[in-house]
């Protein structure tokens, strides 16, 4: 592991990426979540990162720096995917949502197995509250220093606004929070079922991983 350079410039996080297929001696493909919007390789936003990430070629700099294919995805996806081909979500052909939560709120939908990339479901407004991830991610209980029942009852209250929305069968929750959470105790009160990532935080890392294997 090896810490997140200050700042983080694209330039900056290549070279660590660089490092780590250096490390592994790796020269087959590689792929990456990013934790914004990402259209064809290019990266659109940057909520809580650098902004000079916005119109960066992610896919381009990367291939550039390992010299290996590259293939790079929202976080979210990624993690969504993995828990689709290997986790929580397994056989289940329904509409599914993830949610990552961290510094920043992912979202990933699937129906029928495909994925509806890009969501970006964390920046809805919540009636009352504002902005969803500026008021339930992780970063916003660091902030405000939230104890975790009033933590999970924001969180609750965002997973039943979804669920008015989308209807969805299932919700996966990933990112950080998953390995907090207790499958038999989970604290939340939507009529759909609610069940920790399987592949917890690794879940993005698997799934980038899993994209950059289909790379022709
Ligand atoms: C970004 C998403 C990302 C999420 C988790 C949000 O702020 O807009 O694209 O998936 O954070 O990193």
């Amino acid at each position: 592991r090896i810490p997140t350079p200050q700042p983080a410039t694209p330039e900056a996080v290549a070279e660590v990426i660089k490092e780590i297929c250096k490390h592994f001696k790796w020269k087959d493909a590689v792929g990456c979540g990013y934790p914004g919007v990402v259209q064809n390789g290019v990266a659109k936003t940057a909520a809580n990162i650098d902004k000079t990430w916005i119109d960066t070629n992610v896919e381009g700099l990367i291939q550039k720096v390992t010299g290996s294919p590259a293939k790079v995805l929202n976080d979210a996806d990624a993690a969504a995917i993995a828990e689709m081909k290997y986790g929580a979500g397994r056989k289940n052909r329904g509409l599914i949502i993830t949610i990552t939560i961290g510094t920043g709120v992912g979202v990933a939908m699937f129906t029928q197995k495909k994925l509806v990339p890009n969501c970006e479901l964390g920046h809805i407004f919540l009636p009352e509250f504002g902005e969803a991830e500026k008021w339930m991610s992780d970063g916003a209980r660091k902030a405000l220093k939230l104890e975790w029942d009033e933590w999970m009852e924001r969180i609750d209250l965002y997973l039943k606004h979804l669920e008015s929305l989308f209807y969805p069968d299932m919700i996966i929750i990933g990112g950080g929070l998953a390995k907090k959470l207790d499958p038999g105790k989970m604290p939340f009160t939507t009529q759909c079922k609610v069940v920790p990532a399987k592949l917890l935080n690794e879940a993005g890392i698997i799934g980038a991983a899993y994209a950059a294997s289909k790379l022709e």
